[in-house]
């Protein structure tokens, strides 16, 4: 009894310790470049914007020189409210979809595990090695995996989703502010739009974008 009293508090205090240093990693606001790898389609390069209080997040993608762009998209997401849009600025068209995970590559999701701090390159030459911190987890509505990098600062550099395929996000060019605020207002010419029925079976999420 206690025994058992004694190893519940010190769960209680692991579950906490455990707790905080999650919550003291919440992703700042941020403007960057995106590349997502798909092992079997090539990669595709997005501009994003992401405000990390509103959990708001808008993707699109862009050809480039260096990096053969395999899809071409423009998404407005608002994890929060589990909804988002696929935009067609071209057509002036737009899809409103409902969100069945919310779970994605710019925050460290709140049922990460924390697995260790290691540096790629060297850690004892200066200006030789990036250290960072490694999460890993799985998505609940789908089962998959996924393995995590983040600076020091919290700032959430790589994700890695294990499917049956594999996608890997790097996350390059990070400015921590939103530079364009309105790329995370819905286009006037979606503000009609209501949300489509997600087929049976169908799980919307970030990742499912690029599947
Ligand atoms: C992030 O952006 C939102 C929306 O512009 C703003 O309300 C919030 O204060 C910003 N947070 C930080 C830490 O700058
Ligand atoms: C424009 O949008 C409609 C759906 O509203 C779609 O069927 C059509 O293929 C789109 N056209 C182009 C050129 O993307
Ligand atoms: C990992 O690094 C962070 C940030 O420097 C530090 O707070 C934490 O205690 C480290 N964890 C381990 C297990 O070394």
């Amino acid at each position: 009894m206690h025994a058992a009293a004694k190893l519940s508090i010190f769960m209680c205090l692991i579950a906490t310790s455990f707790a905080e240093h999650h919550r003291s990693c919440d992703s700042p606001n941020m403007t960057g470049v995106l590349v997502v790898s798909d092992l079997r389609k090539g990669s595709t390069v997005a501009a994003y914007t992401y405000d990390s209080v509103a959990n708001k997040l808008r993707f699109t993608s862009f050809s480039s020189d260096t990096i053969y762009s395999s899809l071409n998209l423009d998404a407005l997401f608002f994890f929060d409210e589990g909804i988002f849009y696929e935009v067609d600025g071209k057509n002036q068209s737009c899809e409103k979809k409902s969100l069945q995970s919310s779970i994605h590559a710019m925050e460290i999701p709140s049922n990460a595990e924390f697995l260790s701090n290691m540096t790629l390159g060297s850690a004892t030459i200066a200006e030789e090695g990036l250290k960072m911190s490694i999460w890993r987890g799985t998505v609940p509505e789908t089962k998959a995996h996924y393995v995590m990098g983040s600076s020091m600062g919290c700032l959430p550099f790589s994700f890695t989703y294990i499917s049956e395929t594999i996608l890997i996000f790097s996350n390059t060019a990070i400015e921590m502010e939103i530079k364009d605020p309105d790329r995370l207002v819905v286009p006037s010419f979606c503000e009609a739009e209501v949300v489509e029925d997600t087929p049976e079976g169908k799980v919307n999420s970030f990742f499912s974008l690029f599947l």
